[in-house]
């Protein structure tokens, strides 16, 4: 074949490619196409078997020829295939298509309860002045929620506090006092102590500032030279901390079995500001919390030399804190579940 005809029918060929190509629309028809022009079987790889034939010098045209009409028919071929693929994605994408006209699902944000906000709040205050945080069981043994903090069995003294038993060496603790006999057996007589203690307890009470369950915090400071007066500082600077400079604070004498002196500390009533009303037993205080300095009995009891060591310790109502500092009137609020309640301390 002459060079100038080979070159027409190379022409030809793509002019026959480029029509062709436009009838395939899908793999197999494309398949197809290449096996026709660029396959085996195809003119194209017929004319490389003829190359043998090609007079030497015309080979040099010849190989340029072919090499543009493989280069050609390869290119009609890979834009058919991509303009292919990027057709089937196009629908693959189309059928995974989102709605996002959809209303979403909304994930309701929570509130942190009253109650753990003063625990937080106590804690920290706490933490700052140097205390290390305690923990103890809510199920505890008689021994330490009464006779390790000075109450012997049938003492009066355990009226005070109306307990839950679980059986007759287990009660739902009554206060957090226990956690002091824990404390100190783990210390096993032996340095300085300052710790608090949040946690749940448990009484057979029940009125609008008395609840079958509530939280304390503990505090205990045990050394070779604490005194009444460091006591009586502690609890001015936390009250002080929770309610402002503006609410009246009153320490009062009172009694406990495991401290001696012992006081109570009352803040004036917030529903009716010292006047009396019936949230206040119309007296015009709210009780916060009990302390004193720790009876020589209970440091003794629990391996501490009385001789050596002196302690103080508190017991605070998180939830009279929680009332007084939140305007609530009722406790039971705290143990309803009611979420319009919780709500209200939602901090937007
Ligand atoms: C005690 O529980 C002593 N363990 C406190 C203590 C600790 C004194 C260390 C000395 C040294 P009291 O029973 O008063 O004390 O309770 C302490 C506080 O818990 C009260 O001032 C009050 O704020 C709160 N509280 C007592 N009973 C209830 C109740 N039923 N519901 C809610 N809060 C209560």
């Amino acid at each position: 074949m002459q060079i100038d005809e080979f070159s027409k029918t190379c022409e030809s060929l793509v002019v026959k490619a480029e029509e062709e190509i436009k009838t395939v629309v899908d793999e197999s028809s494309l398949n197809a196409f290449k096996g026709a022009y660029l396959g085996k079987k195809s003119a194209l790889t017929g004319f490389y078997s003829e190359i043998r034939q090609v007079p030497a010098e015309e080979k040099k045209n010849y190989g340029a020829l072919l090499t543009k009409l493989k280069d050609r028919l390869s290119e009609i071929f890979d834009q058919k295939e991509k303009e292919l693929k990027k057709k089937a994605l196009d629908e693959k994408l189309l059928k995974e298509k989102i709605d996002i006209s959809l209303p979403g699902y909304q994930n309701q944000l929570g509130s942190k309860h009253p109650f753990y906000s003063v625990v937080d709040d106590v804690t920290d205050f706490f933490i700052g002045l140097g205390y290390q945080v305690a923990d103890g069981p809510e199920v505890e043994s008689d021994l330490n929620n009464f006779e390790l903090m000075n109450i012997p069995k049938d003492h009066p003294a355990r009226d005070m506090q109306d307990s839950f038993s679980i059986s007759e060496d287990t009660v739902l603790r009554s206060h957090t006092s226990c956690v002091q006999a824990r404390v100190m057996k783990k210390m096993a007589g032996q340095g300085p102590v300052k710790i608090i203690c949040p946690g749940k307890v448990y009484r057979r009470d029940n009125d609008a500032t008395h609840s079958h369950q509530f939280g304390q915090i503990e505090g205990l400071v045990i050394s070779e030279d604490v005194t009444f007066a460091n006591l009586l500082e502690t609890l001015t600077l936390l009250l002080r901390h929770l309610f402002g400079e503006k609410r009246e604070v009153r320490f009062r004498p009172s009694f406990f079995p495991f401290t001696e002196p012992s006081i109570e500390a009352d803040i004036s009533c917030f529903e009716c500001n010292g006047k009396g009303c019936s949230l206040c037993k119309h007296t015009g205080w709210i009780e916060i919390l009990g302390a004193g300095m720790v009876h020589p009995n209970v440091l003794r009891l629990n391996g501490y030399d009385d001789k050596k060591y002196q302690a103080f310790a508190f017991g605070m109502g998180i939830d009279r804190v929680a009332m007084l500092k939140y305007g609530i009137d009722d406790i039971k609020r705290f143990y309803t579940d009611d979420v319009s309640f919780i709500e209200q301390f939602r901090k937007e």
